[in-house]
């Protein structure tokens, strides 16, 4: 379903020390110099409105947030948010979420990733465009330390399914464990938007999170690569075929 684009920001907002663009970013990316100070990372890819990355930047002030996501129009939204609520641990990088993953992240910088409500792409044609394929989740265990939490949360039943059986494929962590769903006390407590619509319309969420494995075997061949231009890849997963074989 096409989504109306969002308000603009007040122009008036100064967007820099929040915003970044992942063209330009340095590859790798330094994290400790992204945010000034060494902590730990999490990683939210598809950040949408920015509920999550502002929620928890706020309620976690020692951990720093990093959010990716495509539209520029959102990217802009979310770095609005964060600075209007002055929050020095978070970042958004307008840019494809395989791409950063794949290019920017050193191996073992983040303690946790999370993609919530993933764009479905229903449609046969359109399905190599979803965010969790093999490969993604291939370089999620790269980027995380050993025993780092990959979170998937979708409304999306087959999507979910797919992409569990895509992690166990991997290897590369350890049986997905059910998050429940927990109470809400105001109009914004959800981790997401999404997760917020998908509740209040009564229809059920899908929930797991999945610890990385301690010695995963064939890790070493999910290879950070700062040279790969994203857009000239087959997603369609030949990729992680190759290099895991
Ligand atoms: C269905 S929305 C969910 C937004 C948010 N996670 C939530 O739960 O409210 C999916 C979001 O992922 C973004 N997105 C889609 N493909 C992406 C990609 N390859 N990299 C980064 N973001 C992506 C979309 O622009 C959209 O904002």
């Amino acid at each position: 379903m096409p989504r109306r684009a969002p308000k603009k920001p007040d122009p008036l907002i100064d967007l820099s020390g929040h915003l970044r663009i992942s063209s330009r970013l340095a590859r790798p990316l330094v994290l400790r110099t992204l945010f000034e100070r060494q902590a730990p990372v999490e990683l939210e890819v598809g950040c949408g409105k920015g509920l999550f990355l502002s929620n928890m930047a706020g309620r976690a002030p020692n951990i720093d947030f990093l959010g990716v996501e495509i539209s520029a129009a959102y990217a802009r939204l979310v770095a609005s948010k964060l600075a209007r609520a002055n929050l020095s641990n978070a970042r958004i990088i307008q840019g494809d979420g395989l791409d950063v993953l794949r290019s920017c992240l050193l191996n073992q910088s983040l303690n946790a990733v999370h993609v919530y409500f993933p764009d479905p792409w229903w449609k046969a044609r359109h399905r190599k465009r979803r965010v969790l394929t093999p490969i993604f989740l291939a370089h999620c265990a790269r980027v995380l330390v050993a025993g780092g939490l990959l979170h998937i949360w979708t409304d999306v039943e087959e999507y979910f399914r797919e992409s569990l059986d895509f992690v166990e494929q991997t290897g590369l962590f350890e049986p997905p464990v059910e998050e429940r769903e927990l109470l809400s006390t105001h109009d914004l407590d959800y981790r997401t938007h999404f997760e917020r619509r998908t509740r209040q319309a009564g229809e059920p969420v899908w929930r797991a999170v999945l610890r990385r494995n301690v010695f995963p075997t064939g890790l070493e061949r999910v290879v950070f690569d700062p040279s790969v231009d994203v857009t000239e890849l087959d997603l369609d997963s030949t990729i992680l075929k190759t290099s895991l074989e």
